[in-house]
């Protein structure tokens, strides 16, 4: 049976769960209005900010913020602040960047920026390569390491489509040599590089490696950076220097491209990612 309302008990809203009734006690005041003060705050900010959603933007809001003008505010000024130092960068003659610290120590940390927004994709976070990409940390140089060479190839990368571009095709020799003749010049360039060969192939290999690579690779298979050619003696490999890799190689050649950046980056970019590429370690 229901319990029967009592005087001194407060009006209650008359729901009734399971015999527990609720109590039509007022909202404490502090939290009225407290509630109200946000409702006025919520009606403020929408005028003085972007808020309303409409067909294709937002009302922009009697203040004018927006966070993208503010994103732009930062660039703006901090291309501001180094517009001088980059001014410098861009006109610099690059072999004497070192010899100024302060111009040397921005363009190490712009020149990082740079690399790891546009090369790290194929040259690794740490410049270390992979299989096709060169590592740019060590002395192996294909295009040339002094600071002036990383600039002209990263400007103008490798068998890309422009004009300035670094040139080379090896020829996919088999259409040119037979199967034993490529087994003989693996088996040469595994010699030279200091690998264990079969004796025979390798010494029958050297007189095909003279008649069809060392224009290219030079007679000793060192390489010669006018073209490209990797130094074949040095066990330091674009492509890998196991039997079946050199055969693919030798068989249908290779062709590794690097895009122009020039069109891309700033003068004060590419010298800033130049000089960072040759101080990694490998620079000359
Ligand atoms: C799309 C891939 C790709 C990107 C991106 C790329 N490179 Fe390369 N890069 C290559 C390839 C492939 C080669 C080697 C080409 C060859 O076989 O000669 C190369 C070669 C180089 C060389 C010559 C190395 C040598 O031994 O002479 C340098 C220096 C270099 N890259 C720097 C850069 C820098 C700096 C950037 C960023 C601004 C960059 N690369 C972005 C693919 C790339
Ligand atoms: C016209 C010049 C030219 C000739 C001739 C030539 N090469 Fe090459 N070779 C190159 C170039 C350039 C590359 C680099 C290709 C690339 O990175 O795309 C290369 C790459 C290689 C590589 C890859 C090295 C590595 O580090 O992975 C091997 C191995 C090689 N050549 C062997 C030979 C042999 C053996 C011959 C003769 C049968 C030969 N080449 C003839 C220009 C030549």
């Amino acid at each position: 049976m229901a319990k029967q309302p009592n005087k001194q008990d407060p009006e209650t809203t008359g729901h009734s769960w399971d015999g527990i009734e609720e109590f039509n006690n007022p909202l404490p005041r502090w939290w009225l209005w407290t509630f109200y003060a946000t409702i006025f705050w919520g009606i403020i900010y929408t005028i003085a900010y972007p808020a309303w959603p409409l067909v294709n933007k937002a009302t922009a809001g009697l203040l004018g913020y927006s966070t993208r003008a503010e994103v732009a505010n930062d660039i703006q000024s901090f291309a501001d602040a180094n517009a001088e130092i980059e001014a410098k960068l861009a006109a610099a003659d690059l072999t004497t960047v070192s010899d100024d610290p302060e111009l040397q120590s921005y363009a190490r940390n712009a020149g990082a920026a740079v690399f790891r927004t546009n090369c790290s994709q194929c040259h690794g976070s740490g410049a270390a390569g992979s299989k096709g990409y060169p590592n740019l940390l060590d002395d192996d140089w294909l295009w040339g390491g002094d600071i002036e060479a990383i600039a002209h190839t990263v400007r103008h990368g490798i068998r890309n489509e422009t004009d300035e571009a670094h040139y080379s095709q090896m020829p996919a020799f088999g259409e040119i040599l037979s199967d034993e003749e490529i087994a003989q010049a693996v088996a040469y360039v595994q010699k030279l590089s200091g690998q264990d060969a079969d004796a025979a192939l390798a010494a029958a290999g050297e007189t095909v490696f003279l008649d069809n690579c060392a224009a290219c690779h030079m007679e000793d298979g060192t390489g010669d950076r006018a073209q490209g050619a990797p130094n074949l003696t040095d066990a330091i490999w674009l492509y890998g220097g196991d039997e079946a890799t050199l055969t693919e190689t030798i068989t249908n050649s290779r062709f590794g491209v690097m895009p122009a950046w020039g069109p891309r980056l700033s003068d004060a970019e590419v010298n800033a990612v130049a000089a960072y590429v040759h101080q990694l370690g490998g620079g000359e």
